[in-house]
């Protein structure tokens, strides 16, 4: 399978994700995007309720919006931007919830993609599988 995918690009898809966030209660913007090994790329970004807690968060809007247009395999890597009103500060790392959101998708098609979380001056970059080890999937539910 294809694991090459344009990192630079991938990081300024997410960066550029940021734009479409619906976060007017905690005035943090993120934006995801998802590589594909056949060349696909798909965006998300947060999208907040006025009952807090049900705010889906950029990496589960980008993993589902994937899962709808028919991406369920072939999941490489992931990059992350996010940032107060959307100016970026630390690197931001997918919550517990999206790291098991992601696996879901990733054990779809078997892979283990690298999760690249960027901030103003650092970024951070590791497989999913360091970020979620022993993670509980749908090989739990086989058989
Ligand atoms: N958020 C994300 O979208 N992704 C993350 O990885 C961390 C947090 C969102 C959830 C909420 O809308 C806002 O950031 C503040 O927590």
């Amino acid at each position: 399978m294809n694991d090459t995918f344009d990192r630079p690009a991938l990081i300024a898809a997410a960066r550029a994700a940021m734009a479409g966030a619906h976060a007017p209660y905690s005035g943090f913007h993120v934006g995801a995007a998802l590589a594909f090994a056949d060349g696909t790329v798909i965006t998300g970004s947060n999208f907040e309720n006025a009952s807090y807690g049900l705010s889906l968060c950029a990496e589960t809007v980008a993993a589902a919006r994937a899962s709808h247009e028919g991406h369920r395999a072939g999941l490489i890597a992931v990059a992350i931007a996010g940032g107060t009103r959307g100016v970026p500060g630390a690197p931001v790392a997918p919550c517990g919830r999206c790291r098991q959101v992601l696996y879901e998708l990733a054990a779809l098609g078997g892979t283990d993609p690298l999760v690249i979380a960027t901030g103003a001056d650092e970024t951070f970059a590791m497989r999913l599988s360091a970020l979620l080890p022993l993670a509980f999937g749908p090989a739990n539910l086989a058989g």
